[in-house]
């Protein structure tokens, strides 16, 4: 991650420190690493895909539609957010990652924070996602940032928050 794309530092609940920052297509590779290694494949509505040229794809297309974010540690991407920005409908679709060794440590809050901050910075009115039901971490991540549900869309259900 270049200096000029670093959004700032922090530290986890053990004290370990990590880098938040902006990513683009010169960190597909990496972020295809973080993926490549992801347990579970499709932790999460059918997300990250399993297969691997369907996930380089699914890679690729986030980083060139969305504003995408990193949290390293060291030389790993340990986790990744991003928004997907409408800009006809003032909103983003949300989407986050966190290895599993490093979940509960407050880097999925991390990257949230920074997600929200820019979606503001780009004049966004909304960000919404959909989080399955019993996905209570997720849902435990989103209710602290004040995403609440909306209307139940069955299984996958959705969530929002006005900025
Ligand atoms: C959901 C996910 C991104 C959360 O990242 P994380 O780094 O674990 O999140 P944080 O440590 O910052 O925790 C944020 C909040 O989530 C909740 N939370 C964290 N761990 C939890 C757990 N084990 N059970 C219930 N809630 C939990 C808490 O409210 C926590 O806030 P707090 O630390 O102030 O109490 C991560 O678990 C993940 O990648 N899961 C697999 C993929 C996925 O489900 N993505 C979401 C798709 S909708």
């Amino acid at each position: 991650m270049s200096e000029s794309s670093m959004l700032g530092r922090i530290e986890d609940k053990k004290g370990e420190a990590f880098e938040l920052g902006l990513c683009n297509l010169d960190d597909a590779r990496c972020l295809t690493d973080m993926y490549d290694l992801f347990e579970p494949k499709k932790a999460s509505q059918g997300l990250p895909p399993e297969n691997t040229k369907t996930r380089q794809e699914w890679v690729r297309g986030l980083l060139e539609r969305g504003e995408n974010f990193l949290a390293r540690h060291g030389d790993e991407v340990v986790g990744h957010a991003a928004l997907i920005p409408d800009f006809v409908s003032q909103d983003a679709e949300f989407l986050i990652f966190v290895k599993q060794h490093y979940r509960s440590r407050g880097l999925g809050s991390g990257l949230t924070r920074a997600a929200l901050e820019r979606a503001r910075d780009l004049g966004l009115e909304m960000v919404w996602l959909t989080v399955e039901g019993h996905n209570f971490r997720a849902i435990g991540l989103y209710r602290k940032f004040g995403f609440v549900f909306c209307e139940d869309q069955g299984w996958d259900r959705m969530m929002l928050i006005r900025l």
